[in-house]
């Protein structure tokens, strides 16, 4: 039975993955059918798609900060045609739902890749990140309300799946973008993304990433998402799936008490792939100890 429903969506429990944070068709060659029985997400998240295959930025990709990560990875993928026909064979036979997240740089762009993903019975949601500029308008469309509005008007009618907004924190008024988007016909929102951080070579005062800047994750963050998600949460009625550092069961009931209805794991995956999993029983402990359920018969 299921312990939630997202957007009409059945899910056994509400920890997700963040996008680009898990690799599930290494994860299967790695571990085999174990990875199935033990699926350490109530639903999985592919990394984001854009229309045409990209390389990603030059290496150095990463830097550890004390307390999380810097990545500058640049959202390699095979593009539109490569993942329907060689990720998405390999992603359907997951034991939880499958959320495709994609990315347009314009909002033709986001429209024809939501409406390709639509045609795939195996996609149970989409999520747009829309953490990029729009090439017309040179508007980055995700953190401005008016332009995260256009954006999802432009996609609704492209899929009556459901649609996740995805946040950037980099945004004068994230709860105002929550709100357009909603307005606009987002089934729910997500966020944290990364927040832009920098670091420098010690020895010659350069950018360290190959991309110059990067995207901050981890613990680092994890105050300001949970502000954000609290913020966010109060102002739309739709659902909220936060992220932003958890690495326990505590710190994900946390953004639950903010206002989530379910929660995402990103880099705290890196360090332990099972994270996942002990993060979704330690939060089950949690509410029996409480005396609440706030995953049982929850709907929304
Ligand atoms: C290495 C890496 C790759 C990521 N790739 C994506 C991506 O493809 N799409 C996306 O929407 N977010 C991406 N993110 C952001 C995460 O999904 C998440 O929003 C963010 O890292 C905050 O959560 P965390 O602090 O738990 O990692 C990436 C994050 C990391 C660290």
């Amino acid at each position: 039975m299921a312990a939630l429903e997202l957007c009409g969506v059945p899910l056994r429990g509400p920890v997700l993955n963040g996008s680009g944070t898990f690799d599930a068709i290494a994860a299967r060659r790695a571990f085999g059918d174990a990875l199935f029985e033990r699926f350490p997400f109530d639903a999985f998240v592919s990394k984001t798609i854009t229309l045409e295959p990209r390389q990603g930025n030059p290496p150095p990709r990463l830097w550890e900060t004390p307390a999380g990560m810097i990545n500058s990875i640049g959202l390699p993928n095979k593009g539109l045609e490569g993942f329907l026909a060689s990720d998405l064979p390999e992603l359907a036979p997951l034991p939880v739902p499958l959320v495709v997240s994609v990315m347009g740089f314009s909002r033709d762009e986001l429209a024809q890749l939501v409406a390709a993903v639509d045609d795939r019975d195996e996609v149970a949601m989409l999520e747009l990140n829309v953490s990029c500029p729009n090439v017309e308008t040179g508007l980055v469309m995700g953190a401005d309300p008016a332009e995260t509005a256009l954006a999802v008007e432009r996609v609704r009618s492209e899929t009556a799946k459901p649609l996740v907004l995805k946040l950037t924190p980099n945004a004068t008024d994230p709860a105002a973008v929550a709100a357009a988007a909603e307005g606009a016909g987002a089934d729910a929102v997500s966020l944290v993304n990364t927040l832009k951080g920098m670091a420098l070579d010690p020895e010659t005062g350069d950018p360290w990433l190959g991309g110059r800047t990067g995207g901050v994750s981890g613990p680092a963050i994890r105050a300001i998402a949970l502000e954000q998600v609290a913020a966010v949460a109060s102002r739309v009625e739709i659902p909220v799936i936060g992220m932003g550092g958890i690495a326990s069961g505590r710190q994900a009931a946390d953004f639950m008490d903010a206002g989530a209805t379910a929660v995402a794991i990103g880099t705290e995956s890196f360090r332990d792939p099972a994270a996942g999993c002990r993060i979704a029983a330690e939060l089950a402990d949690l509410s029996l100890s409480r005396g609440t359920r706030p995953t049982s018969s929850t709907t929304v």
